[in-house]
């Protein structure tokens, strides 16, 4: 009774507040020129009304049963294993026991509640009650998540061929992971909070791209192991299946590693309190597996290399500037550049500390960087000039290039047998690299369409990052532009489109530390899930809009802060 009452006070609050700034809003769509002004519905209560026990992302096949419904005794509902099982699964079942059980946390009353209430008996469509799911897992357990994943499943929750009954199949581990995840979005409260219901529903499920990443950048601002463990959550709750770390840039070094210490001792804002132990790190890997999550390291070079400088010496180049006095050599000015590579010792060191991160990193991938490299401090240093005419280099790019395709052979003269991830500017600027081993990633905002198909053309696997830069900001529902943009909608051949394995959003901290990043990124970051793993015909932002707003009081409910993503509206069972 108390919530309720609660709920009809913010709803009146709710709408005051979005009578008066309509003249505001209707100022700002004029300035941005936003075009989904249909989705901004004015006037009394929320713009957007959520929808009920609706899933996201959106399945690749999902079919009702008319109005059927199954109420879920929570009091009596338990997991039952029926085939394979193994320690990732068992504490999957437990951690979805607990999402379920927490499900609308206001009443313990209604998960005690072992009669289905009469109301619920005499709403159209009740099927009686499902107590159990089934997991037919059917086949042992992978350990490592990786690049070929299966993550599809079926979930069928009283189907014509399963009356009364709840039966999640996969043929992997992955799958039944996501497919738990589904389950756990598809129960939900009735309207009036008389009883927790399942649609009786057919769900057949797998992604549409195996690459779907969240980059967090832990260098211009820390993040702490705790917001990262968080993240994770939130990504399987979308269905992402890559943690894209970009571990270190010029700001800071929070990398703990144990045969190069002096880099984060002298390299992270504070060694004590800003970085990451050899144990944290083991603890994020292991978080990540249990949810089918892949942690892929990015240590970019030779530029954005400024925090290795301290402990390193001779790793970065150096200066110089134009002696004043005409005739005179030029002189170091006390500033470094990127990595310099003219130093054969750098490679030796570079070959030992990515030893270290391949051994620390179980992922066969990891990301090499390669973007933005400055050549003005190269120009200005003598010694490089020196050995580019030695070596017949008119170009910095080739310079550039000789160092890339240095790393690259480190990389790949690892017994594990990496692949590379580089920044598009590696292949922009001519390194050739083996095509299967180098995925190469698409970012910057310009003429992406017209990149990815020039790196497919050229036969190289691609991500595409470039429209979900989730740290920039604007004001409005921004998600529906995320949501429009399509990793294969660019100009080329079929087998050019097979290449483009997924993409990611990225969330650089320059203005994002704790207080902020969750917050920021979900439920935004929402979009390219849903982009990246349902079909490509689910595109619809008025049908996709009440499913998202759903999603986000789920993740609230579930006790992660994230923002608003509709405009003026309220969440019910919060
Ligand atoms: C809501 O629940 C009450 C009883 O708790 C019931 O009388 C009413 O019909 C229900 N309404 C709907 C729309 O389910
Ligand atoms: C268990 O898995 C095996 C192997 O895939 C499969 O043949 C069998 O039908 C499954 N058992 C049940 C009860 O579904
Ligand atoms: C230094 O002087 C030379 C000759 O005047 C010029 O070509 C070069 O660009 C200058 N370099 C810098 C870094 O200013
Ligand atoms: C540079 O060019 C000269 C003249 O063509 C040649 O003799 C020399 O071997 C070249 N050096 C390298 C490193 O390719
Ligand atoms: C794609 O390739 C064409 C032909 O080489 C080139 O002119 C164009 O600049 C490239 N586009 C991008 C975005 O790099
Ligand atoms: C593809 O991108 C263009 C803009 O470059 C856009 O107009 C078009 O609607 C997009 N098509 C799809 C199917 O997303």
């Amino acid at each position: 009774m108390i919530a309720r009452v609660f709920v009809l006070i913010v709803v009146s609050i709710t709408s005051a507040l979005a009578n008066t700034n309509n003249n505001e809003v209707s100022e700002s769509l004029k300035i941005s020129g936003n075009n989904h002004r249909n989705h901004f519905v004015r006037g009394l209560g929320p713009h957007v009304r959520q929808t009920w026990g609706e899933p996201w992302p959106e399945p690749q096949r999902r079919t009702l049963y008319g109005e059927n419904f199954m109420v879920v005794r929570m009091a009596l509902f338990r997991f039952k294993v029926t085939n394979f099982t193994c320690d990732m699964i068992d504490l999957a079942l437990k951690r979805y026991y607990d999402i379920l059980l927490g499900a609308g946390a206001e009443s313990q009353k209604l998960k005690m509640r072992l009669v289905v209430n009469q109301a619920e008996r005499v709403t159209t469509g009740y099927r009686g009650h499902l107590d159990v799911l089934e997991v037919n897992l059917l086949s042992s357990c992978e350990y490592l998540p990786h690049d070929n994943m299966d993550e599809s499943y079926k979930l069928k929750i009283d189907t014509p061929t399963r009356p009364n009954r709840g039966v999640l199949v996969a043929n992997s581990n992955w799958g039944i992971l996501r497919g738990l995840e589904t389950f756990s979005q598809l129960v939900h409260h009735s309207r009036n909070h008389s009883a927790f219901r399942v649609k009786s529903t057919f769900v057949q499920d797998f992604p549409r791209f195996s690459f779907r990443s969240i980059l967090l950048d832990t260098s211009r601002h820390f993040l702490s192991k705790e917001i990262l463990l968080k993240n994770l959550d939130l990504m399987a709750m979308n269905k992402m299946n890559a943690f894209h770390w970009h571990l270190v840039d010029d700001q800071s070094f929070p990398f703990e590693s144990k045969l190069y210490p002096e880099l984060s001792g002298k390299g992270a804002y504070n060694p004590y309190t800003h970085v990451y132990s050899r144990q944290d790190v083991a603890e994020i890997i292991e978080y990540a597996r249990l949810r089918g999550i892949r942690v892929i390291p990015e240590f970019d070079t030779p530029g954005h290399t400024q925090s290795w400088g301290p402990a390193v010496p001779d790793l970065l180049t150096k200066c110089y500037q134009n002696s004043t006095i005409a005739g005179r050599q030029p002189v170091p000015d006390g500033t470094f550049g990127p990595i310099d590579p003219t130093q054969e010792k750098n490679y030796r060191f570079l070959k030992t500390f990515l030893g270290e991160v391949v051994d620390t990193f179980p992922d066969k991938y990891l990301h090499l960087g390669g973007d933005e490299v400055d050549f003005s401090c190269w120009k200005s240093n003598p010694d490089i000039g020196a050995f580019m005419r030695n070596e017949n280099m008119t170009r910095y790019e080739s310079l550039e290039e000789y160092y890339m395709q240095k790393l690259v052979e480190i990389v790949a003269s690892f017994p594990e047998k990496k692949v590379s991830i580089v920044w598009q500017e590696v292949i922009d600027n001519g390194v050739e690299i083996e095509k299967d081993s180098v995925l190469v990633n698409v970012w910057k905002g310009w003429h992406y369409q017209e990149e990815l198909g020039n790196v497919t053309r050229m036969g190289y696997r691609a991500l595409l990052y470039s429209c979900w830069y989730l740290d920039m900001i604007s004001w409005n529902n921004d998600w529906p532009g995320y949501y429009a943009c399509d990793p294969q909608n660019f100009t080329g051949s079929a087998g050019q489109k097979e290449l483009v394995v997924g993409g990611g959003a990225a969330l650089w901290t320059e203005f994002v530390d704790e207080t902020n990043a969750l917050s920021r990124l979900w439920p935004r970051a929402s979009a390219p899930a849903e982009r990246l793993w349902s079909s490509a015909d689910v595109k619809d932002v008025e049908k996709a809009a009440p499913r998202l707003e759903e999603h986000r009081c789920r993740l609230l409910r579930r006790g992660y802060s994230v923002q608003p993503v509709n405009g003026p509206g309220f969440c019910e069972q919060v």
